[in-house]
């Protein structure tokens, strides 16, 4: 069994086409990659957005870019998996292809004052209960909602079943597709709070609540499934199908093999998003964490706690390109290590406000405990701690939510910042357990290219593909438990005097 894949990474910053071509024990594995930046459009303060058309033509492009830069051909692709930002929410016209608004991306606040207005009302228990999220800008549908809205013409439009919605999966699936495949996955779908992740449907009441037309919405498919096939207009009049699908988040889930209750991974990318499995069961969180699906085969959904912080390498980003302080976020680390030992900064990273398990809008950031002495190094330190402190709010709002979280944590790890040596290292300190990193951080793309794959017949069913999961490095807590509490209640009182 051995064939290439087309993973496609349509990020909240740039698009990734990665090919993987699989061996005789079915592991894909990355032999080519192609990237684009695309802009960022941020109206007004507190909101994001992103060009569609950005989104399609860096897919298209990089698609293109890493078949050729692999030397093979369309026709060698045994089948494509996208993955993707989730909730970051897109309208288009069914007639004529075109978006009616920009996307609505996910870190958007702008719908801050009607999710108050749910909460106010009393729903947010009836939106729990049915979707596993809370009240909160960052899922689609009262993004969804604010375009049908906001943009002239589109609630009629809407309602004459003229336009369709779609996080970005769906988006570019039906572009790929040239407009015959209207579809996206269980984990995206539950990314938007209209999808009801107890009884796998699109969920009436809410669609009330929202004011959304049914016939908007996508049908909702396994993660590894037949979603369609391209167009002439992609690869030349090669035909393609698409084959896997899952938010980049789930894919990651999926890429680290975490198919066990229990186990866990964390990504750190622009923020870090830590997914627990939960088995067959969704575990609703009482410490504010969101239930979601981790991944669905064969009908059947894996349910996962998740975590969501908004800024994790974003705070490097900011390093780099706000104070200047490096050039290069791979300065971050030995800045870091060249602290002062004695100096205590604490760097509360809150610059869209907190997501889990505090889930403030308003709250903005600050760091405390500035001395004369403290420089760039002591504000890089704090600025790489602040990532431990928050997983630890994470992990243990989990542990407080479920007792299969309770027994040895292992936290699988991937993203860019996973290459911090030091940065793993002060995690390892803070949960007091063991931190792994793999040989493949690619993981959000493996995890799709798995899916893809599987579904088309070269890649292992779970159980053969986790086995083929290998160790990189495995930090063991170097700072004894008194004084990593020691740390952590600093972080604690930081938060508290920002979001009182
Ligand atoms: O929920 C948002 C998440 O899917 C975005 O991930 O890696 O594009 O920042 P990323």
């Amino acid at each position: 069994m051995s064939g290439y894949i087309l993973a496609i990474d349509q990020g909240t910053t740039s698009t990734r086409a990665i090919i993987f071509r699989t061996g005789e024990n079915g592991l894909p594995e990355p032999v080519q990659t192609a990237q684009e930046e695309f802009p960022q459009h941020f109206p007004a303060s507190g909101l994001v957005e992103h060009n569609p058309e950005d989104l399609w033509e860096t897919t298209i492009r990089t698609c293109r870019d890493a078949i050729a830069a692999a030397g093979i051909s369309a026709a060698d692709l045994a089948g494509i998996g996208i993955t993707n930002q989730r909730e970051t929410t897109v309208v288009w016209d069914k007639n004529t292809g075109l978006p009616v608004h920009n996307a609505i991306v996910w870190q958007d606040r702008r719908t801050a004052d009607y999710c108050d207005s749910l909460r106010d009302a009393g729903l947010e228990d009836q939106i729990t209960a049915k979707t596993g999220l809370l009240a909160d800008p960052y899922f689609s549908a009262t993004k969804l909602r604010w375009i049908l809205e906001n943009t002239e013409g589109a609630r009629d439009k809407a309602e004459a079943g003229d336009l369709l919605f779609g996080t970005v999966d769906t988006f570019l699936i039906w572009r790929l597709t040239g407009g015959r495949s209207h579809v996206t996955d269980a984990t995206n779908a539950a990314r938007t709070m209209l999808y009801n992740i107890q009884d796998g449907c699109w969920d009436a009441d809410l669609l009330k609540l929202f004011d959304i037309p049914a016939s908007m919405l996508p049908e909702v498919l396994d993660c590894a499934a037949d979603f369609g096939v391209t167009g002439p207009h992609v690869f030349d009049g090669t035909p393609v199908p698409i084959l896997g699908v899952a938010g980049d988040q789930q894919a990651a889930t999926v890429g680290q093999a975490c198919f066990a209750p229990g186990m866990m991974k964390s990504t750190y990318g622009t923020g870090c998003f830590a997914l627990m499995n939960t088995g067959d069961t969704p575990v609703l969180s009482e410490n504010r964490l969101l239930t979601t699906i981790a991944y669905q085969l064969n009908g059947k959904p894996a349910y996962a706690l998740e975590g969501s912080i908004f800024i994790a390498g974003a705070v490097v980003q900011w390093l780099r390109d706000g104070l200047q302080m490096i050039g290069d976020a791979t300065e971050a680390q030995p800045l870091a290590e060249s602290a002062d030992p004695e100096a205590v900064l604490t760097f509360v990273p809150a610059f869209t406000g907190l997501g889990a398990p505090y889930w403030n809008a308003e709250c903005r950031g600050a760091i405390f405990g500035l001395t004369r002495g403290s420089g760039p190094a002591e504000i890089a330190q704090a600025a790489l701690q602040s990532v431990a402190f928050q997983t630890r709010d994470l992990v243990q709002a989990m542990q407080a939510d479920w007792e299969g979280a309770g027994g040895e944590t292992v936290l699988r790890v991937d993203g860019g910042m996973a290459n911090s040596d030091w940065t793993m290292q002060a995690l390892a300190n803070q949960l007091q357990a063991p931190v792994d990193r793999p040989i493949v951080t690619e993981t959000t793309a493996l995890g799709v290219a798995w899916l893809a794959g599987m579904q088309a017949g070269i890649c292992p069913g779970p159980e053969e593909f986790s086995q083929t999961w290998a160790l990189d490095q495995r930090f063991e807590p170097q700072q004894d438990a008194a004084g990593a509490d020691t740390d952590y209640a600093r972080w604690q009182d930081a938060v508290n005097r920002l979001i009182t």
